[in-house]
């Protein structure tokens, strides 16, 4: 069993996709935490996924979310019919719930994928016009590249445990736009718990993200891509030992498009 194998206790049906002339990436910081992570007792629990899927489902969680209440003008404005829209870190397709509010779902062709199977399988029945997969994107997202017209990945780089690889392989995507809200950078890795708790994940601990923000800008540009914007706020969120930390929401445009205005 190779390391990401044993990081996120994958077995089963989760497949591990390697992708096809995977980037090179920056060096990944030696994390005192990997150890803690190899070793933590893993965890799918379906009941604890369907709860929250359920909350998710029934509670417009996008009105009080500051990630998405950044995102809706670039939403709105990006897509238009028949976009190709990439969700990395999908959850249970709350991106795709966030674009019917918005009633842009019917333009956009929307492919999610994450590590969590459980996630992934309550997804596929809430949106079935959506496709999915279970994989680890810090291993390979499974697409082509040049397959997408948006890649949408919130919250999701403050979670991965390797943040450069997610966003390396976000960026061979070479999806002219991509907005990443809710990004983390230059965090301690401050805690375990949240995922098994929120999304049920068959990992214990979770990260907060090991990106400075000199490096992130570094790999965006030699990917091809200007960050047209980089915002951040204060997140304090309601969970014992996660306290406040400091998120960015982020647009990132292939380097050929950046003369794109910002919208209103
Ligand atoms: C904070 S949640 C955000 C979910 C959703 N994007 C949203 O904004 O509501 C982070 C998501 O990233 C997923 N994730 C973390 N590491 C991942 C990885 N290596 N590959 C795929 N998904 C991952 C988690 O399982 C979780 O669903």
């Amino acid at each position: 069993m190779d390391w990401r194998a044993s990081l996120f206790g994958v077995h089963g049906r989760l497949s591990l996709r390697r992708g096809a002339g995977r980037p090179v990436v920056v060096a990944i910081p030696p994390s005192p935490l990997l150890e803690a992570l190899r070793s933590a007792p893993k965890t799918n629990d379906m009941d604890k996924a369907k709860a929250s899927f359920e909350r998710y489902r029934t509670g417009q969680f996008w009105q009080n979310d500051p990630g998405y209440a950044f995102a809706k003008p670039w939403l709105r404005q990006w897509i238009a019919q028949e976009t190709r829209v990439l969700d990395v870190g999908c959850a249970y397709g709350q991106l795709a719930w966030y674009l019917k509010s918005l009633g842009i779902w019917e333009k956009a062709h929307y492919h999610g994928v994450d590590v969590v199977e459980a996630a992934v399988e309550l997804a596929a029945t809430a949106h079935p016009e959506g496709t999915f997969e279970a994989t680890d994107a810090q291993a390979g997202l499974g697409v082509a590249t040049g397959d997408f017209d948006v890649v949408w990945s919130k919250g999701t780089i403050c979670s991965a445990a390797f943040p450069q690889e997610l966003l390396a392989q976000i960026l061979a995507v070479q999806a002219p736009r991509v907005l990443l809200p809710h990004t983390a950078m230059a965090c301690e890795p401050i805690h375990g718990g949240f995922a098994t708790t929120i999304y049920s994940a068959p990992h214990t601990a979770y990260l907060f993200t090991i990106l400075d923000q000199a490096g992130f800008t570094q790999q965006v540009n030699a990917a091809g891509y200007d960050v047209t914007i980089c915002t951040p706020r204060d997140y304090t969120v309601p969970v014992e030992h996660m306290g406040t930390y400091r998120l960015y929401d982020v647009v990132l445009t292939a380097s050929s498009k950046s003369s794109m205005k910002r919208p209103a």
